[in-house]
């Protein structure tokens, strides 16, 4: 069995245990938190990120606040939530994982009886909530291993491997499995700039793992598709619509025109937890971040002084560009209105 051994984020002792991610690939460091302002700031600053792992970040987040207060009725602690809550979950706007796993916690915080039941029920589910994750990403696998064949070249984005999740990635889970399933498989990673998620990341995550994988600039995506060096595409996603509207690490829609472009098969892999069925796509918030990342590479500047900057971090793939969603329960294909619709169907 081909698991990562990278663990993202965990639950120790009263505390959470994360990867700073921001000293990768050059260090592997570990931190630890008991307040839950401290997680506040680890998502906020890319400590820790992806969809999956932010979603069990803001549970253990909002567990460490419900330790952390000292009021003695079950109200005023709701309240003391209800702000935590708040603070956790104006981290970052685009990723749906993070108010789905915060949500998941005031509802058990909600139905306690009492103070000391309150405490210990939302630290059994957000610790409960980490190990579902490894289990879906592992069922993910499975599914979407059966969509690659032997001796295919994977081109993925971003980072939606074990960093992005608790463990072994949506994405790159798929990769595992495949792998895992005895097929030959070399990936491709775009570095993804500005933030680096590809080259700091998915590089080193895979590489860590014995995967096959070579690193291209974002700009050689095009060259490698029309220079049939790539199979088949996979990506994670932030949010995904009923309508299959793919939100997911800027540079994704450009991935996926030019896959469409060669007919390239563009698969996305992410959790039903990463599925927001209510909004359209006039309602989804692209976290705009700081200039500084684009306008410096490793701390030296590369562009002129008081330069104005555009730095949105997702963008939206229509569906119509995409070839299939991979879940823990199945594969949705075109039209998605319909097959994502039948995917939640099935788990009533
Ligand atoms: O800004 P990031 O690094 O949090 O963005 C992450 C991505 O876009 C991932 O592809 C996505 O969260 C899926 S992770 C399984």
């Amino acid at each position: 069995m081909i698991h990562s051994s990278l663990r993202t984020v965990e639950w120790k002792d009263n505390s959470v245990v994360m990867i700073d991610q921001t000293k990768l690939p050059n260090e592997l460091i570990y931190v630890t938190y008991t307040d839950y302002q401290d997680v506040a700031v680890a998502i906020r600053d890319l400590i820790v990120r992806g969809a999956p792992a932010i979603g069990v970040s803001g549970a253990f987040g909002l567990a460490l606040a419900a330790l952390q207060s000292t009021a003695n009725t079950k109200e005023s602690l709701l309240e003391d939530l209800e702000k935590a809550r708040k603070v956790l979950h104006e981290t970052r706007p685009t990723a749906i994982n993070l108010a789905w796993g915060l949500e998941k916690i005031m509802n058990v915080a909600r139905s306690a009886n009492d103070v000391s039941d309150l405490k210990e029920s939302v630290v059994t589910e957000a610790k409960k909530m980490a190990e579902e994750d490894i289990a879906i990403n592992m069922r993910m696998g499975k599914h979407g291993s059966q969509l690659f064949d032997d001796n295919d070249t994977i081109m993925t984005h971003c980072n939606a491997g074990a960093l992005a999740t608790v463990a072994y990635g949506t994405a790159l889970g798929v990769i595992r499995a495949t792998k895992d399933s005895g097929k030959k498989i070399k990936v491709i990673a775009t570095e993804t700039r500005p933030v680096m998620q590809g080259s700091r990341l998915t590089a080193f995550e895979l590489k860590h793992d014995g995967i096959d994988v070579s690193l291209i600039p974002d700009t050689a995506v095009g060259y490698s598709m029309a220079n049939k060096l790539v199979s088949k595409v996979i990506v994670g996603a932030d949010r995904i619509l009923r309508t299959g509207h793919v939100y997911n690490k800027i540079g994704t829609y450009q991935v996926a025109l030019i896959a469409r472009q060669h007919n390239i098969p563009f698969y996305v892999a992410a959790p039903l937890s990463t599925f927001d069925l209510k909004s359209r796509p006039e309602d989804v918030i692209i976290e705009q971040r700081k200039a500084s990342e684009v306008t410096g590479v490793a701390g030296k500047k590369t562009a002129p002084d008081d330069i104005t900057v555009i730095n949105p971090a997702f963008d939206m793939t229509p569906p119509e560009l995409i070839t299939g969603i991979i879940t823990e329960v199945g594969v949705a294909k075109p039209p998605f209105e319909t097959s994502i619709k039948k995917l939640f169907e099935s788990q009533l």
